[in-house]
């Protein structure tokens, strides 16, 4: 839905809001809290870096937004609505691919397209199309085995953005990649993100991938997570490699570096 700031005053509203979040887990007969006091406000279109200590509750947030954990505390709205529940406006893409092995590339990403009863021939026209976009064509009828780790996180992209959602999350999608295939799976993305503007809640531990992709950039607390600081990061878009190289970039690098190590810090020794 595009805004229109002159019209409806509803337009400029979040499309998620998160107030006084709270998540308990118990272990061992002992309660942890996982996040706590916890707000965030994400609008429409906008792309959401988070960024946090190992075992902050960043994946356990995310778990919630997708609607596969409850929430124990506090409000998480979308659209002005409780999150009760996973739902086709939003689509989850995690660090494992994830792929069906005994289906093609194809038959892959017509998958979600299947369960909602889209007649043959559409879903193979929107699976061609998202293929060409993720520059797959000629893969459509391989299997996942005769694939990249970047390759098979391309198709695991597509088939989430075959069914249209409103809301992407996505749990350190390339953190199973090597370094050079991470990079190019980063500069797709951006890409995408340009040509769909959809709304993106993106973890990472890689703060440089972080500052690349994102409009703004969330540092989490060590455990109980919340949030720490909020970067807008103004860079121009689109954004080519090249500006990793530039003092602006390097600039917002440090400071989310500098907000992170002190909570990286507060982790280790709590863990210890
Ligand atoms: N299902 C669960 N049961 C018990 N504890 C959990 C569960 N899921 C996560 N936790 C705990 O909650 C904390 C946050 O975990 P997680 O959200 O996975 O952290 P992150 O993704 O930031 O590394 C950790 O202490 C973890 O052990
Ligand atoms: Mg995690």
């Amino acid at each position: 839905m595009p805004r229109d700031p002159a019209g409806d005053p509803a337009a400029d509203s979040p499309i998620i809001a998160v107030r006084g979040l709270s998540k308990i887990f118990s272990r061992d007969g002992q309660a942890v809290e996982a996040i706590k006091d916890f707000d965030l406000t994400v609008c429409e279109g906008e792309f959401v870096s988070i960024v946090g200590p190992s075992g902050c509750g960043k994946s356990t947030f995310l778990h919630m937004l997708g609607g596969f954990e409850r929430v124990d505390g506090g409000d998480m709205l979308i659209r002005g609505r409780p999150v009760t529940g996973p739902g086709p406006d939003r689509g989850v893409v995690f660090q494992e691919f994830a792929l069906y092995p005994w289906r093609t590339v194809l038959q892959n990403i017509t998958w979600p397209l299947e369960i909602q009863k889209v007649p043959k021939a559409e879903r193979t026209a929107i699976a061609e199309r998202l293929l060409a976009q993720i520059g797959l064509g000629r893969f459509r009828d391989h299997y996942p085995a005769e694939l990249s780790g970047g390759m098979k996180q391309r198709v695991a992209i597509a088939r989430v953005l075959a069914f249209d959602p409103e809301i992407l999350l996505m749990d350190e999608p390339f953190g199973a990649l090597d370094a050079q295939n991470r990079e190019l799976m980063q500069e797709d993305l951006q890409v995408l993100w340009n040509a769909t503007r959809k709304t993106v809640i993106f973890i990472t531990h890689d703060i440089d991938e972080a500052v690349y992709l994102a409009d703004r950039v969330v540092v989490f607390t060590a455990r109980p997570g919340r949030v720490k600081a909020e970067l807008t990061i103004e860079l121009e878009r689109p954004r080519g490699i090249e500006i990793k190289k530039t003092p602006e970039y390097a600039r917002y690098r440090n400071e989310i570096w500098d907000l992170l190590r002190d909570e990286v810090l507060r982790a280790r020794r709590e863990a210890e």
